[in-house]
């Protein structure tokens, strides 16, 4: 009777995901996170195939580590392999099956890995991967997530999802095993603790995790702001973990444009002269007055910041952070001192910039809303990496409500 009601609370709670959101990735990592949950698995996954290839891929991993970008071909691997099967199999000591052997689902699979195909009558979309819960995987675990992902199939059936993922994937920037400390007198407090992670070309990441989480100090150490106590940061290939002061310079110069919280623009310079003081020390910028004319403001040239409201100094700062035109961008909640309107604008010029002008875009919020016009979304727990999903139909900023 315990498990009846089990059955009945978990299939509804994964079918409301489905229902509630307006976004199909955002719900299956809901799902993702209720069945590690119910069954008590530390982590899990849910790989989707992609529509014009043989391949399948990690959509949303609950998970220390980034695998978002990990895929297996179909008939490869145990993931692969399994996908084709009818029924669900429960693996044991995964990393020495055979199937398992090269391939790269090897280091996902657990002690015992329960793996679930998501298919109809129709077709097969994916698969629902948890590994080694507390107590083992019982029938009726196994009865549940072959129930669940019958449904779940059936609704992307439905909906006639595409997956189409992108063809070049090779990192802009990789981070490694990164930990940060910080000391306070006599304390120590590790505040990151073994982050990994890789940013693509291109790409809106935003990172998500609550106040004093550590989104900031990922960040700093990102742009250069900051050096990690431990671990590798890794920028186009090349080893920048220990880079001189020069190497710093020249990287913050050429790659990182920052915006922030506050805003940080020079008070006895205009709006333009805060554009063009960056223009000016920058290897390869663009033009001042078209970036100022770009985000709005070509009337506010001679403007002083205390003259503009916030949402127009915002503004300034995101004009001259692409006037260095760099590869990244990273925005630290650039829209949390904004009323919503000013903060949806502020959005609409950040899709802008990644969606036109192709330039990767690292923002970090709490607002969770936000992170529905991204590519991935990361969250941040305790130091580490706790999920990441992959949004297949990332929405415009100017449909987000909060
Ligand atoms: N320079 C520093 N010295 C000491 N502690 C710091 C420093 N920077 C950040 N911290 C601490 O690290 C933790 C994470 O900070 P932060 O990265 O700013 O969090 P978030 O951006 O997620 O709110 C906080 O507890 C903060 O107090
Ligand atoms: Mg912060």
């Amino acid at each position: 009777m315990a498990n009846d009601t089990r059955f009945i609370t978990t299939v509804w709670r994964v079918m409301d995901e489905l229902k509630r959101t307006d976004q199909l990735e955002e719900a299956l990592a809901e799902d993702l996170d209720i069945f590690c949950d119910v069954l008590g698995c530390e982590t899990g996954y849910i790989w989707m195939k992609g529509t014009t290839d043989d391949r399948i891929y990690v959509l949303a991993a609950k998970a220390p580590v980034d695998q978002s970008g990990v895929s297996v071909r179909v008939g490869e691997g145990i993931i692969g392999t399994l996908f084709n099967e009818k029924t669900p199999e429960v693996v044991k000591n995964g990393s020495s099956d055979p199937r398992a052997a090269g391939t790269d689902d090897a280091p996902l699979v657990g002690n015992e890995t329960l793996v679930v195909p998501m298919r109809t009558p129709y077709g097969a979309y994916g698969v629902l991967q948890l590994n080694d819960p507390a107590g083992g995987f019982s029938e009726d675990d196994i009865k549940l997530a072959e129930n669940c992902c019958a449904l779940i199939a059936l609704d992307l059936e439905d909906k006639g999802l595409e997956f189409r993922p992108g063809k070049d994937r090779s990192p802009l920037v990789s981070l490694r095993g990164i930990i940060k400390e910080f000391q306070n007198g006599d304390e120590i407090r590790r505040i990151l603790k073994g982050i990994d992670l890789d940013v693509y070309e291109g790409e809106l990441l935003v990172v998500l995790g609550e106040s004093g989480c550590g989104k900031s100090t990922m960040l700093n150490i990102i742009g250069g702001m900051d050096q990690a106590t431990e671990g590798q940061l890794i920028i186009e290939g090349n080893d920048f973990s220990h880079p001189s002061e020069e190497e710093l310079t020249r990287f913050r110069r050429d790659y990182i444009g920052f915006i922030f919280q506050s805003y940080n623009l020079m008070p006895n310079l205009s709006a333009l002269e805060n554009i063009e003081f960056i223009a000016e020390i920058s290897e390869h910028p663009l033009e001042s007055e078209e970036m100022l004319r770009m985000v709005g403001l070509g009337d506010k040239a001679e403007n002083l910041p205390s003259s503009m409201s916030g949402g127009q100094q915002q503004r300034v700062c995101i004009a001259r952070a692409i006037v260095k035109n760099p590869k990244i961008i990273l925005a630290d909640e650039p829209t949390a001192a904004l009323d919503f309107n000013t903060g949806q604008e502020v959005l609409k010029l950040i899709e802008q910039i990644v969606r036109e002008r192709k330039t990767t875009v690292i923002m970090v919020t709490h607002n969770i809303e936000i992170a529905k016009m991204a590519d991935r979304v990361i969250r941040l727990k305790d130091g580490l990496i706790s999920s990441i999903r992959v949004n297949l139909h990332p929405l415009h900023a100017e449909d987000l409500s909060w």
